[in-house]
């Protein structure tokens, strides 16, 4: 403090107003500057949080909508277990049949005779309703090994012939009772209403003994 200043006590108290009043200014100056900062740190994580929450939000929606259209899209698991069928044949004897499900529907895998071979391979393709032969609906070098759907394609009954004991139609392959339709040893249409032979579905053979339908 200035002497003259020291000397004068209503200068003196001037003076200690005066620099009272810079001094809190200047603290009011650096809280609203604390302030101020604290707001914005406050606000930048204020709203850093609102966008990943908005971001977070699309992104569960974004899941929320494709995830129906991806799960109505991929195969259900029924459909996938379904699509493909293995059977064992290693006890099917030859003139025996065994039957299986493919795709719900009755699959008919049977074993030939060497008789039934040439009975079905000395029919002239010009008889045949559905011209093919037996090497044709068999595997190369597996000629014995007949693979059919069970399901008449007149209108889709179960034809007999599969099973021991039942009736095989006048030309030893299946017959179906429905409306008469006979098959021969080849699955192969001869006589009654059925339009074409008995369906052979994909199929390969994955061993020597195992088929996989489908
Ligand atoms: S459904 Fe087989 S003959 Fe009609």
């Amino acid at each position: 403090m200035d002497s003259h200043i020291a000397s004068n006590p209503e200068r003196a108290e001037a003076h200690y107003q005066s620099r009272q009043g810079k001094a809190l200014m200047a603290d009011t100056a650096a809280t609203a500057t604390h302030e101020t900062a604290g707001e914005t740190q406050d606000g930048i994580r204020r709203r850093d949080f609102l966008d990943i929450a908005a971001v977070s939000a699309a992104g569960i929606g974004g899941l929320a909508v494709v995830y129906p259209l991806v799960s109505q899209m991929a195969p259900s698991k029924d459909v996938l277990a379904a699509s493909t069928t293995e059977v064992d044949v290693s006890a099917v004897e030859p003139g025996q049949a065994i039957k299986a499900v493919f795709r719900k529907q009755p699959l008919f895998i049977r074993r030939l005779t060497a008789q039934e071979i040439a009975e079905a391979n000395a029919r002239p393709l010009s008889s045949l309703r559905d011209p093919e032969t037996l090497a044709d609906r068999t595997k190369e070098g597996r000629e014995d090994m007949l693979v059919t759907m069970g399901v008449c394609t007149h209108l889709g009954c179960v034809p007999l012939g599969a099973a021991e004991g039942e009736v095989k139609g006048e030309f030893g392959g299946y017959f179906c009772p429905c409306h008469g339709s006979h098959y021969d040893t080849a699955g192969r249409i001869i006589k009654g209403p059925a339009p074409t032979n008995l369906e052979v579905p994909e199929y390969e053979f994955t061993s020597d003994t195992v088929i996989q339908v489908g």
